[in-house]
């Protein structure tokens, strides 16, 4: 089996996108990577809602950021999770996690053929509940934009591998230690 590597180093987030459609055996291709995506316990508790109707997005795009690109581009992914379908331990909620796996899935087959995508993390749940009339205990975890590019980004910084992993335990010299603060959200 090969690398998918170099799909990976080719993604990025992309804010800009044309009205271009993105074909249906195109699309069901990038949800059938979501299908596959493992789970807690095989729970599967995501839920995807394919937003293409022009005047929902908009009304989607009133509790986002990046708004303005949410009416261009031709689909918009609100993913939703059943949280009691997977679970709970330690403080550790996995259905977050199993959002994550699920969504990156989806963002790299979308890379694969050609499709670009945005994460947006900062929506106004309550307001796409309302909009999408999805019912409580639902969680909509993410919005994920997508279309065909009309911009163009380099790579963002990265941590380099010696900065990010380490082997047999946590590094315990000054520099490292000082990184355990936590960052300042914004
Ligand atoms: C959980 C999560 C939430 C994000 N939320 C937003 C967002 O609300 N708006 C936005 O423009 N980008 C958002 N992004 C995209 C990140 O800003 C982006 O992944 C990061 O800057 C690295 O750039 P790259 O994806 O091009 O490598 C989000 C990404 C993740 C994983």
């Amino acid at each position: 089996m090969g690398s998918i590597l170099e799909l990976i180093r080719a993604r990025r987030s992309i804010r800009k996108m044309t009205d271009k459609p993105i074909p249906d055996e195109t699309m069901q291709a990038i949800l059938e990577a979501v299908r596959l995506a493992p789970s807690w316990a095989n729970g599967q508790c995501s839920r995807l809602l394919v937003v293409r109707d022009p005047e929902t997005r908009a009304l989607i795009s009133e509790g986002a950021s990046r708004s303005d690109n949410m009416k261009v581009c031709p689909v918009v992914i609100v993913g939703c999770a059943l949280p009691g379908q997977s679970g709970n331990r330690h403080g550790q909620p996995y259905y977050l996690v199993d959002m994550g796996v699920a969504l990156e899935h989806l963002v790299l087959e979308a890379t694969a053929q050609g499709v670009a995508t945005c994460w947006i993390g900062i929506f106004n749940e309550p307001h796409i509940k309302e909009v999408l009339r999805i019912p409580d205990p639902v969680r909509v975890v993410a919005l994920i934009m997508m279309g065909y590019a009309d911009e163009e980004r380099n790579p963002r910084p990265r941590h380099s591998l010696e900065e990010m992993s380490w082997v047999d335990g946590w590094p315990q010299d000054a520099w490292h230690l000082d990184k355990v603060t936590p960052i300042s959200v914004h």
